[in-house]
């Protein structure tokens, strides 16, 4: 039998392997069977499940966290001559959505301890320029940034607040949950996202006007939901805005039903998984990744440590290297934007404007997380971790 995905290396653990089984397989074959693979009742059913889920009034399933990002700001107005503040320490996704809809992205620097938007700079551009409207949080690793100051700096400067959850669901802020606070939230579905339809993502908002504009954006700007288009066919239809080709079909809806069912079961693993790996990285030249509030308030998407390279003989690309060798996948959240040509000379960005998010690029590493890890490998996971730093400790 030809091999078919990625092939694995023996005893590998990877960064990350998406948590589907019996349940996922048995919704997709229902799909399959039904004859109706496009956007249709399964989308429909999907976007009710989880606007309850987060408690929003609307959600709207689109194809990427990135689509949503888009729709929501130019839905909310933003475009060409507007400027939107940022984190500088995010995928280049956020700031792409923002270009998108032809505005021009404002990067900001970081917390130094929580690694999300640095809300005394965010307010210092605020005052300074008129022609910010809208500010993008980027909810780092799934937990919830200051979202209390970012409200009620967009109340007091009069700008849209458009929250970029690709990681952060579910997470809560003081009680609330993300998806619930701002004026729109973006989630992604994609391969690796808590929450997974392969490619995908989600809008939610309390802003009427936004849901159905959004609906009918996400399709070429026909006017029909979901289950009106699965029960009328697409022949009768009206176009009434300029759209995208941005909708989420069916196949890809259901395989996120069983995943919703089991969200709180599968966070509350991860966040057992970084409750072991704080209590064993303890005392390595490393730095914890912050918590802010409560530990239960996490969706525990990333376990990003930054390695304190002053007392290490070993750069950070050798450190993942060596994980490699010894069969431990991480990853690097993230590359910080002013890092890649095209955004520093766009935007004419300089390392002295970041210097958080400078040092944190060079020290960031991120260890596998997620509820398929046994206990074994978690247990792995620390030890070689340990066993490679303590070795290479200065
Ligand atoms: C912070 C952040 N925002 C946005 C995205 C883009 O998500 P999508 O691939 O669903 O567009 C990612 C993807 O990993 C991300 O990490």
């Amino acid at each position: 039998m030809p091999s078919i995905g990625p092939v694995a290396v023996k005893d590998t653990i990877p960064f990350s392997r998406p948590d589907l089984g019996a349940e996922e397989e048995r919704a997709v074959l229902r799909c399959l069977r039904s004859g109706w693979l496009t956007t249709g009742p399964e989308v429909g059913a999907l976007e009710r499940r989880f606007a309850e889920h987060v408690g929003a009034r609307h959600a709207v399933a689109v194809s990427s966290c990135t689509a949503a990002m888009h729709l929501a700001l130019e839905g909310l107005g933003v475009g060409p001559g507007d400027r939107v503040i940022t984190s500088v320490l995010t995928f280049t996704a956020t700031a792409e959505a923002i270009r998108l809809c032809g505005a021009e992205p404002l990067l900001v620097d970081v917390a130094p301890e929580t690694l999300d938007l640095d809300v005394a700079e965010v307010e210092r551009h605020l005052s300074a320029d008129p022609r910010i409207r809208a500010i993008l949080p980027v909810h780092y690793a799934g937990q919830a940034c200051r979202m209390d100051r970012l409200l009620e700096l967009a109340d007091r400067y009069d700008v849209r607040i458009v929250e970029d959850a690709a990681h952060a669901f579910p997470a809560r802020f003081q009680g609330h949950a993300v998806g619930s606070l701002g004026d729109a939230t973006a989630f992604s579905l994609y391969a690796n996202k808590p929450l997974t339809t392969g490619e995908g993502g989600l809008l939610t908002t309390n802003n009427e006007a936004l849901a159905q504009w959004a609906r009918r954006a996400r399709l070429h700007g026909i006017e029909q939901t979901p289950d009106q288009a699965a029960r009328q066919g697409r022949w009768r239809y009206e176009v009434t805005c300029a759209g995208y080709k941005y909708n989420l079909p069916d196949t890809a809806a259901a395989l996120a039903h069983p995943q919703l069912r089991r969200a709180e079961q599968a966070r509350s693993r991860r966040e057992a998984i970084a409750t072991y790996y704080r209590e064993r990285l303890a005392d390595l030249p490393l730095t914890l990744p912050a918590i802010r509030g409560s530990a239960a308030d996490h969706a525990w998407h990333l376990f990003p440590v930054q390695l304190k390279l002053e007392r290490l003989l070993l750069s950070r690309d050798g450190v993942i290297d060596v994980l490699a060798e010894r069969g431990v996948g991480t990853s690097v959240h993230f590359t910080p934007l002013h890092w890649h040509r095209y955004w520093r000379q766009r935007l004419e960005l300089h390392a002295s404007g970041f210097p958080v998010a400078e040092a944190a690029g060079q020290r960031l590493l991120s260890l596998p997380i997620y509820p398929g890890l046994s206990d074994d490998e978690v247990e792995r996971v620390a030890d070689t971790v340990a066993a490679l730093l303590r070795a290479h400790r200065l």
